[in-house]
Protein backbone atom coordinates (compact mmCIF):
# COMPACT_ATOMS: atom_id res chain seq x y z
CA UNK A 1 0.00 0.00 0.00
CA UNK A 2 2.36 2.23 0.78
CA UNK A 3 4.69 1.74 -2.13
CA UNK A 4 1.24 2.25 -4.52
CA UNK A 5 0.21 5.36 -3.09
CA UNK A 6 2.24 7.81 -4.39
CA UNK A 7 2.22 6.37 -8.00
CA UNK A 8 -1.39 6.59 -7.54
CA UNK A 9 -1.02 9.91 -6.97
CA UNK A 10 1.25 10.72 -9.74
CA UNK A 11 -0.78 9.28 -12.25
CA UNK A 12 -3.90 11.13 -10.72
CA UNK A 13 -2.03 14.37 -11.31
CA UNK A 14 -0.97 13.48 -14.59
CA UNK A 15 -4.77 12.67 -15.50
CA UNK A 16 -5.57 15.97 -13.88
CA UNK A 17 -3.18 18.13 -15.84
CA UNK A 18 -3.79 16.05 -19.14
CA UNK A 19 -7.36 16.89 -19.05
CA UNK A 20 -6.73 20.73 -18.16
CA UNK A 21 -4.12 20.64 -21.14
CA UNK A 22 -7.08 20.23 -23.06
CA UNK A 23 -8.48 23.72 -22.20
CA UNK A 24 -11.08 22.58 -19.70
CA UNK A 25 -11.52 20.98 -16.54
CA UNK A 26 -14.55 19.17 -17.18
CA UNK A 27 -15.99 15.93 -17.72
CA UNK A 28 -16.52 16.80 -21.22
CA UNK A 29 -16.13 14.10 -24.16
CA UNK A 30 -12.21 13.76 -24.80
CA UNK A 31 -12.92 12.07 -28.20
CA UNK A 32 -13.57 15.66 -29.63
CA UNK A 33 -10.25 16.84 -28.57
CA UNK A 34 -7.66 16.12 -30.60
CA UNK A 35 -4.83 15.56 -27.90
CA UNK A 36 -7.34 12.99 -26.79
CA UNK A 37 -5.67 10.67 -29.24
CA UNK A 38 -2.10 11.60 -28.40
CA UNK A 39 -0.99 8.43 -26.70
CA UNK A 40 1.50 10.93 -24.73
CA UNK A 41 -1.72 11.89 -23.19
CA UNK A 42 -4.35 9.41 -22.89
CA UNK A 43 -1.94 6.48 -21.79
CA UNK A 44 -1.51 7.40 -18.58
CA UNK A 45 -5.61 7.32 -17.82
CA UNK A 46 -5.76 3.97 -19.35
CA UNK A 47 -2.76 2.72 -17.26
CA UNK A 48 -4.32 4.15 -13.32
CA UNK A 49 -7.51 2.30 -14.20
CA UNK A 50 -5.94 -0.34 -15.29
CA UNK A 51 -3.97 -1.23 -12.14
CA UNK A 52 -6.09 -0.47 -10.05
CA UNK A 53 -8.69 -2.65 -10.99
CA UNK A 54 -6.50 -5.43 -11.08
CA UNK A 55 -4.66 -4.87 -7.57
CA UNK A 56 -8.52 -4.88 -6.58
CA UNK A 57 -8.91 -8.34 -8.22
CA UNK A 58 -6.58 -9.75 -6.05
CA UNK A 59 -7.23 -8.74 -3.06
CA UNK A 60 -10.55 -9.05 -1.11
CA UNK A 61 -14.01 -7.16 -2.34
CA UNK A 62 -16.08 -5.64 -0.31
CA UNK A 63 -19.34 -7.75 1.15
CA UNK A 64 -22.69 -6.75 2.76
CA UNK A 65 -24.43 -9.58 4.61
CA UNK A 66 -27.82 -10.17 4.23
CA UNK A 67 -30.51 -13.35 5.79
CA UNK A 68 -30.77 -13.91 1.78
CA UNK A 69 -26.91 -14.63 1.49
CA UNK A 70 -25.13 -17.41 0.53
CA UNK A 71 -24.03 -18.64 3.40
CA UNK A 72 -21.77 -21.79 1.74
CA UNK A 73 -20.19 -19.31 -0.29
CA UNK A 74 -17.90 -19.07 3.13
CA UNK A 75 -19.47 -21.73 5.49
CA UNK A 76 -18.51 -24.30 3.43
CA UNK A 77 -17.89 -27.06 6.96
CA UNK A 78 -20.72 -26.16 7.92
CA UNK A 79 -22.89 -26.56 5.33
CA UNK A 80 -21.12 -30.34 4.37
CA UNK A 81 -22.17 -30.98 7.87
CA UNK A 82 -25.40 -31.74 7.24
CA UNK A 83 -24.38 -34.48 5.01
CA UNK A 84 -22.15 -35.71 7.59
CA UNK A 85 -23.32 -38.63 9.79
CA UNK A 86 -21.29 -38.12 12.59
CA UNK A 87 -22.39 -34.70 13.36
CA UNK A 88 -26.17 -33.59 14.66
CA UNK A 89 -26.51 -31.69 11.56
CA UNK A 90 -27.12 -34.68 9.99
CA UNK A 91 -30.64 -35.21 11.34
CA UNK A 92 -31.12 -31.78 10.27
CA UNK A 93 -30.47 -32.52 6.54
CA UNK A 94 -33.93 -31.24 5.33
CA UNK A 95 -32.36 -27.43 6.99
CA UNK A 96 -29.53 -27.18 4.97
CA UNK A 97 -30.93 -24.50 2.95
CA UNK A 98 -32.25 -22.87 5.91
CA UNK A 99 -29.49 -21.77 7.96
CA UNK A 100 -31.40 -18.40 9.10
CA UNK A 101 -33.74 -20.78 10.72
CA UNK A 102 -31.36 -21.24 13.77
CA UNK A 103 -29.08 -18.55 12.94
CA UNK A 104 -31.86 -15.88 13.48
CA UNK A 105 -30.01 -13.66 15.59
CA UNK A 106 -30.65 -9.58 15.27
CA UNK A 107 -26.40 -9.27 15.59
CA UNK A 108 -25.76 -11.18 12.19
CA UNK A 109 -25.33 -8.71 10.36
CA UNK A 110 -23.19 -7.02 12.77
CA UNK A 111 -21.31 -10.34 13.06
CA UNK A 112 -20.21 -9.88 9.80
CA UNK A 113 -19.19 -6.16 9.60
CA UNK A 114 -15.88 -6.71 9.00
CA UNK A 115 -16.20 -9.67 6.70
CA UNK A 116 -14.70 -9.58 3.06
CA UNK A 117 -15.40 -11.70 0.29
CA UNK A 118 -12.20 -13.53 -0.20
CA UNK A 119 -11.11 -13.39 3.19
CA UNK A 120 -12.81 -16.09 5.53
CA UNK A 121 -10.56 -15.39 8.53
CA UNK A 122 -12.27 -15.47 11.88
CA UNK A 123 -11.89 -12.65 13.62
CA UNK A 124 -13.77 -12.32 16.63
CA UNK A 125 -12.42 -14.34 19.53
CA UNK A 126 -16.19 -13.85 20.99
CA UNK A 127 -19.64 -15.23 19.63
CA UNK A 128 -21.32 -12.00 18.89
CA UNK A 129 -24.37 -14.68 17.93
CA UNK A 130 -26.27 -17.07 19.58
CA UNK A 131 -28.67 -20.42 18.89
CA UNK A 132 -31.25 -19.12 21.11
CA UNK A 133 -33.05 -22.22 23.18
CA UNK A 134 -36.33 -21.48 21.35
CA UNK A 135 -34.98 -21.99 17.48
CA UNK A 136 -34.98 -25.34 19.10
CA UNK A 137 -38.00 -25.78 21.11
CA UNK A 138 -40.19 -23.81 18.85
CA UNK A 139 -42.00 -26.09 16.85
CA UNK A 140 -39.34 -28.77 16.76
CA UNK A 141 -37.97 -30.33 20.41
CA UNK A 142 -40.88 -30.08 23.16
CA UNK A 143 -39.99 -31.17 26.61
CA UNK A 144 -41.71 -33.95 26.80
CA UNK A 145 -39.51 -35.06 24.33
CA UNK A 146 -36.25 -33.64 25.77
CA UNK A 147 -37.11 -35.07 29.06
CA UNK A 148 -37.11 -38.78 28.20
CA UNK A 149 -34.30 -38.38 25.58
CA UNK A 150 -32.32 -37.45 28.85
CA UNK A 151 -33.47 -39.57 31.66
CA UNK A 152 -30.67 -41.94 31.40
CA UNK A 153 -27.93 -39.78 30.68
CA UNK A 154 -25.46 -40.23 33.92
CA UNK A 155 -22.68 -37.61 32.53
CA UNK A 156 -24.40 -35.21 34.93
CA UNK A 157 -23.59 -36.75 37.89
CA UNK A 158 -21.65 -34.58 40.81
CA UNK A 159 -19.24 -35.59 43.58
CA UNK A 160 -21.45 -36.64 45.79
CA UNK A 161 -23.64 -39.06 43.45
CA UNK A 162 -26.30 -36.57 42.58
CA UNK A 163 -27.46 -36.89 38.63
CA UNK A 164 -29.17 -34.59 36.48
CA UNK A 165 -31.08 -35.11 33.63
CA UNK A 166 -29.43 -32.23 31.14
CA UNK A 167 -32.44 -31.57 29.82
CA UNK A 168 -34.42 -30.78 33.49
CA UNK A 169 -31.99 -28.55 35.13
CA UNK A 170 -33.80 -27.05 38.37
CA UNK A 171 -35.20 -23.45 37.24
CA UNK A 172 -33.08 -21.01 38.47
CA UNK A 173 -31.83 -17.45 37.13
CA UNK A 174 -28.27 -18.19 36.74
CA UNK A 175 -29.07 -21.54 34.23
CA UNK A 176 -31.65 -19.30 32.06
CA UNK A 177 -27.97 -18.74 30.24
CA UNK A 178 -27.54 -22.28 29.54
CA UNK A 179 -28.90 -23.06 25.88
CA UNK A 180 -29.03 -26.24 23.87
CA UNK A 181 -25.90 -24.98 21.97
CA UNK A 182 -24.03 -25.38 25.53
CA UNK A 183 -23.90 -28.72 25.06
CA UNK A 184 -25.17 -29.27 21.49
CA UNK A 185 -22.35 -28.40 18.38
CA UNK A 186 -24.41 -28.72 15.67
CA UNK A 187 -21.76 -28.60 12.74
CA UNK A 188 -19.00 -30.73 14.39
CA UNK A 189 -19.34 -34.00 16.15
CA UNK A 190 -18.20 -32.59 19.65
CA UNK A 191 -20.60 -34.92 21.93
CA UNK A 192 -22.67 -33.32 24.02
CA UNK A 193 -21.58 -36.01 27.08
CA UNK A 194 -18.23 -34.33 26.76
CA UNK A 195 -19.55 -30.86 26.36
CA UNK A 196 -22.01 -30.79 29.49
CA UNK A 197 -20.04 -31.62 32.59
CA UNK A 198 -17.72 -28.61 31.84
CA UNK A 199 -20.68 -26.24 31.43
CA UNK A 200 -22.16 -26.87 35.23
CA UNK A 201 -18.12 -26.33 36.44
CA UNK A 202 -17.93 -23.05 35.30
CA UNK A 203 -20.25 -22.80 38.79
CA UNK A 204 -20.36 -25.76 40.36
CA UNK A 205 -16.65 -25.37 41.01
CA UNK A 206 -16.21 -27.89 43.68
CA UNK A 207 -18.42 -30.17 41.32
CA UNK A 208 -21.06 -30.03 43.62
CA UNK A 209 -24.21 -29.23 42.53
CA UNK A 210 -25.89 -28.08 45.93
CA UNK A 211 -24.95 -24.58 46.46
CA UNK A 212 -24.67 -23.35 50.30
CA UNK A 213 -23.81 -26.83 51.67
CA UNK A 214 -19.68 -25.37 52.17
CA UNK A 215 -20.30 -21.92 51.74
CA UNK A 216 -22.69 -19.18 52.16
CA UNK A 217 -22.61 -16.06 49.21
C1 LIG B 1 -18.53 -13.53 2.36
C2 LIG B 1 -18.38 -14.59 3.33
C3 LIG B 1 -19.53 -14.93 4.25
C4 LIG B 1 -20.86 -15.15 3.92
C5 LIG B 1 -21.50 -15.09 2.55
C6 LIG B 1 -21.52 -15.51 5.16
N1 LIG B 1 -20.63 -15.50 6.19
FE1 LIG B 1 -20.99 -16.01 8.11
N2 LIG B 1 -19.11 -15.46 8.63
C7 LIG B 1 -18.10 -15.15 7.74
C8 LIG B 1 -16.87 -14.88 8.49
C9 LIG B 1 -15.52 -14.51 7.89
C10 LIG B 1 -17.21 -15.02 9.86
C11 LIG B 1 -16.30 -14.78 11.05
C12 LIG B 1 -16.45 -13.31 11.39
C13 LIG B 1 -15.50 -12.86 12.46
O1 LIG B 1 -15.01 -13.69 13.21
O2 LIG B 1 -15.27 -11.63 12.55
C14 LIG B 1 -18.61 -15.41 9.91
C15 LIG B 1 -19.32 -15.68 11.07
C16 LIG B 1 -20.54 -16.32 11.12
C17 LIG B 1 -21.18 -16.83 12.32
C18 LIG B 1 -20.62 -16.74 13.73
C19 LIG B 1 -21.03 -15.36 14.28
C20 LIG B 1 -20.62 -15.14 15.72
O3 LIG B 1 -21.43 -15.43 16.61
O4 LIG B 1 -19.51 -14.67 15.97
C21 LIG B 1 -22.36 -17.38 11.93
C22 LIG B 1 -23.38 -18.07 12.83
C23 LIG B 1 -22.48 -17.20 10.50
N3 LIG B 1 -21.36 -16.55 10.04
C24 LIG B 1 -23.54 -17.61 9.72
C25 LIG B 1 -23.76 -17.24 8.41
C26 LIG B 1 -24.99 -17.47 7.68
C27 LIG B 1 -26.20 -18.17 8.25
C28 LIG B 1 -24.80 -16.94 6.43
C29 LIG B 1 -25.80 -16.89 5.28
C30 LIG B 1 -27.09 -16.25 5.54
C31 LIG B 1 -23.45 -16.40 6.37
N4 LIG B 1 -22.87 -16.59 7.59
C32 LIG B 1 -22.86 -15.82 5.26
C33 LIG B 1 -18.21 -15.09 6.38
C34 LIG B 1 -19.40 -15.18 5.68
C1 LIG C 1 -30.80 -26.78 13.42
C2 LIG C 1 -30.17 -25.55 13.75
C3 LIG C 1 -29.04 -25.05 12.85
C4 LIG C 1 -29.05 -24.90 11.49
C5 LIG C 1 -30.17 -25.23 10.51
C6 LIG C 1 -27.78 -24.32 11.13
N1 LIG C 1 -27.02 -24.12 12.24
FE1 LIG C 1 -25.15 -23.29 12.31
N2 LIG C 1 -25.06 -23.62 14.31
C7 LIG C 1 -26.05 -24.20 15.07
C8 LIG C 1 -25.60 -24.36 16.44
C9 LIG C 1 -26.39 -24.95 17.58
C10 LIG C 1 -24.29 -23.83 16.47
C11 LIG C 1 -23.35 -23.73 17.68
C12 LIG C 1 -23.58 -22.41 18.31
C13 LIG C 1 -22.72 -22.19 19.53
O1 LIG C 1 -21.69 -22.83 19.68
O2 LIG C 1 -23.09 -21.31 20.33
C14 LIG C 1 -23.99 -23.36 15.13
C15 LIG C 1 -22.82 -22.72 14.76
C16 LIG C 1 -22.57 -22.18 13.50
C17 LIG C 1 -21.44 -21.37 13.13
C18 LIG C 1 -20.35 -20.88 14.07
C19 LIG C 1 -19.28 -21.89 14.08
C20 LIG C 1 -18.34 -21.55 15.15
O3 LIG C 1 -17.26 -21.09 14.82
O4 LIG C 1 -18.68 -21.74 16.32
C21 LIG C 1 -21.53 -21.09 11.81
C22 LIG C 1 -20.57 -20.27 10.97
C23 LIG C 1 -22.73 -21.71 11.33
N3 LIG C 1 -23.35 -22.36 12.38
C24 LIG C 1 -23.17 -21.67 10.02
C25 LIG C 1 -24.31 -22.31 9.55
C26 LIG C 1 -24.69 -22.39 8.16
C27 LIG C 1 -23.89 -21.80 7.00
C28 LIG C 1 -25.87 -23.05 8.10
C29 LIG C 1 -26.68 -23.45 6.89
C30 LIG C 1 -25.98 -24.24 5.86
C31 LIG C 1 -26.24 -23.39 9.47
N4 LIG C 1 -25.27 -22.93 10.31
C32 LIG C 1 -27.41 -24.03 9.83
C33 LIG C 1 -27.31 -24.54 14.64
C34 LIG C 1 -27.73 -24.55 13.32
C1 LIG D 1 -26.31 -29.59 29.92
C2 LIG D 1 -26.09 -30.11 28.58
C3 LIG D 1 -27.26 -30.21 27.65
C4 LIG D 1 -28.17 -29.24 27.33
C5 LIG D 1 -28.25 -27.83 27.89
C6 LIG D 1 -29.05 -29.81 26.34
N1 LIG D 1 -28.68 -31.09 26.07
FE1 LIG D 1 -29.54 -32.34 24.73
N2 LIG D 1 -28.34 -33.83 25.34
C7 LIG D 1 -27.34 -33.71 26.27
C8 LIG D 1 -26.73 -35.01 26.49
C9 LIG D 1 -25.60 -35.31 27.44
C10 LIG D 1 -27.42 -35.91 25.64
C11 LIG D 1 -27.17 -37.38 25.46
C12 LIG D 1 -28.14 -38.14 26.35
C13 LIG D 1 -27.88 -39.61 26.21
O1 LIG D 1 -28.30 -40.18 25.20
O2 LIG D 1 -27.24 -40.16 27.09
C14 LIG D 1 -28.42 -35.12 24.93
C15 LIG D 1 -29.30 -35.64 23.98
C16 LIG D 1 -30.15 -34.90 23.21
C17 LIG D 1 -30.96 -35.39 22.13
C18 LIG D 1 -30.99 -36.83 21.64
C19 LIG D 1 -29.91 -37.00 20.61
C20 LIG D 1 -29.97 -38.34 19.96
O3 LIG D 1 -29.02 -38.64 19.21
O4 LIG D 1 -30.91 -39.08 20.19
C21 LIG D 1 -31.66 -34.36 21.62
C22 LIG D 1 -32.63 -34.37 20.46
C23 LIG D 1 -31.30 -33.19 22.40
N3 LIG D 1 -30.38 -33.55 23.34
C24 LIG D 1 -31.79 -31.93 22.19
C25 LIG D 1 -31.58 -30.86 23.03
C26 LIG D 1 -32.27 -29.59 22.94
C27 LIG D 1 -33.29 -29.24 21.88
C28 LIG D 1 -31.82 -28.82 23.95
C29 LIG D 1 -32.29 -27.43 24.36
C30 LIG D 1 -33.69 -27.27 24.59
C31 LIG D 1 -30.82 -29.59 24.67
N4 LIG D 1 -30.72 -30.82 24.09
C32 LIG D 1 -30.10 -29.13 25.76
C33 LIG D 1 -26.93 -32.57 26.91
C34 LIG D 1 -27.60 -31.38 26.85
C1 LIG E 1 -23.90 -19.61 35.69
C2 LIG E 1 -23.68 -20.45 36.87
C3 LIG E 1 -24.26 -21.82 36.89
C4 LIG E 1 -24.17 -22.79 35.93
C5 LIG E 1 -23.46 -22.71 34.57
C6 LIG E 1 -24.85 -23.94 36.43
N1 LIG E 1 -25.37 -23.66 37.65
FE1 LIG E 1 -26.52 -24.92 38.76
N2 LIG E 1 -26.81 -23.46 40.10
C7 LIG E 1 -26.16 -22.25 40.13
C8 LIG E 1 -26.57 -21.52 41.29
C9 LIG E 1 -26.07 -20.16 41.71
C10 LIG E 1 -27.49 -22.35 41.95
C11 LIG E 1 -28.36 -22.08 43.17
C12 LIG E 1 -27.74 -21.77 44.41
C13 LIG E 1 -28.87 -21.50 45.41
O1 LIG E 1 -29.46 -20.44 45.30
O2 LIG E 1 -29.16 -22.39 46.17
C14 LIG E 1 -27.60 -23.55 41.20
C15 LIG E 1 -28.42 -24.61 41.55
C16 LIG E 1 -28.35 -25.86 40.98
C17 LIG E 1 -29.05 -27.01 41.44
C18 LIG E 1 -30.01 -27.05 42.59
C19 LIG E 1 -29.27 -27.33 43.81
C20 LIG E 1 -30.22 -27.30 44.96
O3 LIG E 1 -29.78 -26.87 45.99
O4 LIG E 1 -31.37 -27.68 44.77
C21 LIG E 1 -28.71 -28.06 40.61
C22 LIG E 1 -29.17 -29.50 40.72
C23 LIG E 1 -27.82 -27.53 39.64
N3 LIG E 1 -27.63 -26.19 39.87
C24 LIG E 1 -27.28 -28.25 38.62
C25 LIG E 1 -26.55 -27.70 37.58
C26 LIG E 1 -26.08 -28.46 36.45
C27 LIG E 1 -26.29 -29.95 36.27
C28 LIG E 1 -25.43 -27.60 35.65
C29 LIG E 1 -24.77 -27.89 34.32
C30 LIG E 1 -25.65 -28.38 33.26
C31 LIG E 1 -25.51 -26.29 36.28
N4 LIG E 1 -26.20 -26.40 37.44
C32 LIG E 1 -24.95 -25.14 35.74
C33 LIG E 1 -25.31 -21.76 39.17
C34 LIG E 1 -25.02 -22.40 37.99
C1 LIG F 1 -18.11 -28.79 48.11
C2 LIG F 1 -17.97 -27.48 48.70
C3 LIG F 1 -18.35 -26.27 47.88
C4 LIG F 1 -19.51 -26.06 47.16
C5 LIG F 1 -20.72 -26.96 47.04
C6 LIG F 1 -19.39 -24.75 46.58
N1 LIG F 1 -18.20 -24.19 46.93
FE1 LIG F 1 -17.56 -22.35 46.37
N2 LIG F 1 -15.85 -22.64 47.41
C7 LIG F 1 -15.53 -23.77 48.12
C8 LIG F 1 -14.21 -23.62 48.71
C9 LIG F 1 -13.49 -24.64 49.57
C10 LIG F 1 -13.77 -22.32 48.31
C11 LIG F 1 -12.48 -21.66 48.64
C12 LIG F 1 -11.56 -22.07 47.51
C13 LIG F 1 -10.25 -21.42 47.56
O1 LIG F 1 -10.09 -20.41 48.22
O2 LIG F 1 -9.38 -21.93 46.85
C14 LIG F 1 -14.82 -21.75 47.51
C15 LIG F 1 -14.76 -20.49 46.94
C16 LIG F 1 -15.75 -19.93 46.19
C17 LIG F 1 -15.69 -18.61 45.60
C18 LIG F 1 -14.56 -17.67 45.72
C19 LIG F 1 -14.79 -16.86 46.98
C20 LIG F 1 -13.68 -15.93 47.21
O3 LIG F 1 -13.81 -15.10 48.10
O4 LIG F 1 -12.65 -16.03 46.53
C21 LIG F 1 -16.85 -18.41 44.93
C22 LIG F 1 -17.29 -17.16 44.17
C23 LIG F 1 -17.64 -19.60 45.08
N3 LIG F 1 -16.94 -20.50 45.84
C24 LIG F 1 -18.90 -19.77 44.54
C25 LIG F 1 -19.62 -20.91 44.66
C26 LIG F 1 -20.90 -21.11 44.03
C27 LIG F 1 -21.62 -20.07 43.17
C28 LIG F 1 -21.33 -22.34 44.36
C29 LIG F 1 -22.59 -23.01 43.90
C30 LIG F 1 -22.82 -22.94 42.47
C31 LIG F 1 -20.30 -22.93 45.22
N4 LIG F 1 -19.28 -22.03 45.36
C32 LIG F 1 -20.37 -24.18 45.79
C33 LIG F 1 -16.31 -24.91 48.27
C34 LIG F 1 -17.53 -25.09 47.70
Amino acid sequence: MKFRKPAIAAWSLMLVFGLCALGACSPATPSTSSTATDPASSQPADGVEASTTEADATETMAFTWSPESDCAMCHQADTDSFDDASCPASQHADMKDQCMSCHDDPNMERAHSKVEIGDTKKKATLKRTAVTRESCTTGCHDQAELTEKGAAATVLTDKNGLTVNPHELPAHEEHEGITCASCHKLHTSDSPEEAAPAVCLNCHHANVYECNTCHAH
